[in-house]
């Protein structure tokens, strides 16, 4: 399976054997062509893709020794992300799909996240709840079955990667903010400042404006404070709400396991009180490596193989669908 990703800022192509064997994954980040505007600008990133997606889709497939008529199907993120982005990876997918005569599926972003927890272990024993954390979402899933999932959660304002970013650029450093301040938490203290932890006890939706504007109101009283400590307690804060939350509703529907997704899933604070918890409350831990949890095609071809044997082909009709939400089952 030929996997296309390019939903965002990374253009992205790899190929996966059977649903989690990686022979290539190739990401190429438009970091540096977005980080003087602050954030991703979309037409920026259309065109870029237009550009990168040759040679990064030719790169997977030397990559994985990949002879002429060697791939069985090529599936690409078809939403939720920026229209023009998807539009780039659906068109070449399904270009590629036709040249090759193999057939084409279109993966949804957020699927594909939480088929990143599986690529690393395919031995998964179900049901089991992920906690998925990117710049667009922040939700607490649980998935019974392949393809079957219950929302149990999700965030009310921002996400919590988007958070790691407003926060970042408000302290001054730069864009994408969730690596500069996982970096530089580790020289701060993350008990200096108190932050609160908005609806630690409520259900399992979360809230992060609150705390981002505590953070800017926090460094408007005491200009004087050391940033690494802003950075150590704001991560914190966000830290202790989300694996409070994955905890408490994998205790509820008795889940075998608990998984890790989504960019913010690279956070290294996120991933040791993450371990923390799976062996206190004795469940099976599912961690991606940190390449695997930001936006990458190899969790793109995992997803896409248990849809094409679970639905078959996507059609060739198919357009880019930016508000695309997890296909959700009853339990
Ligand atoms: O999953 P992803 O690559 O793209 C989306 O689908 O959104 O997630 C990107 C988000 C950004 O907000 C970025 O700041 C955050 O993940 N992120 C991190 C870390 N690495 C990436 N947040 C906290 N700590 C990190 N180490
Ligand atoms: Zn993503």
């Amino acid at each position: 399976m030929l996997g296309i990703e390019t939903s965002c800022d990374e253009t992205a192509a790899a190929v996966v054997d059977d649903g989690f064997v990686v022979r290539s994954s190739v990401v190429s980040s438009q970091v540096d062509l977005h980080a003087r505007y602050g954030g991703v600008v979309p037409e920026i990133a259309s065109r870029a893709h237009a550009e990168l997606l040759t040679p990064v889709v030719a790169e997977a497939l030397v990559e994985a020794g990949v002879e002429d008529g060697d791939i069985d199907a090529v599936a690409a993120t078809y939403g939720p992300g920026l229209v023009g982005a998807l539009l780039v990876g659906v068109s070449t997918a399904k270009a590629l799909a036709l040249v090759w005569d193999v057939p084409f599926v279109a993966v949804n972003h957020l699927e594909a996240h939480l088929y990143a927890t599986l690529l690393d272990d395919p031995s998964l024993e179900l049901p089991v709840v992920v906690l998925l954390v990117s710049g667009g979402h922040t939700m607490v899933v649980e998935m019974t079955g392949h393809g079957r999932y219950r929302v149990l959660g999700s965030t009310v304002d921002d996400a919590a990667g988007e958070a790691f970013d407003k926060v970042a650029r408000y302290l001054g450093l730069g864009y994408p903010g969730g690596p500069a301040i996982d970096r530089l938490a580790m020289h701060g203290d993350p008990t200096a400042i108190a932050f609160p932890r908005a609806m630690l006890e409520e259900g399992y939706d979360f809230s992060f404006s609150g705390l981002k504007t505590a953070v800017v109101n926090h460094v408007r009283r005491h200009p004087d404070v050391a940033t690494a400590d802003v950075a150590a307690s704001f991560q914190a804060a966000v830290v202790d709400v989300l694996v409070h939350k994955l905890r408490r509703a994998a205790a509820e529907v008795g889940a075998k396991g608990m998984c890790l997704g989504g960019g913010v899933a690279a956070n290294s604070l996120l991933r040791e009180r993450f371990l923390d918890a799976c062996t206190t409350d004795g469940r099976r831990g599912f961690l991606p490596s940190r390449a695997m949890c930001t936006d990458n095609a190899a969790m793109v071809a995992a997803a896409g193989w248990w849809r094409l044997r679970a639905d078959g082909p996507s059609p060739l009709d198919t357009g880019a669908v930016p508000g695309l939400g997890l296909p959700v089952t009853a339990r």
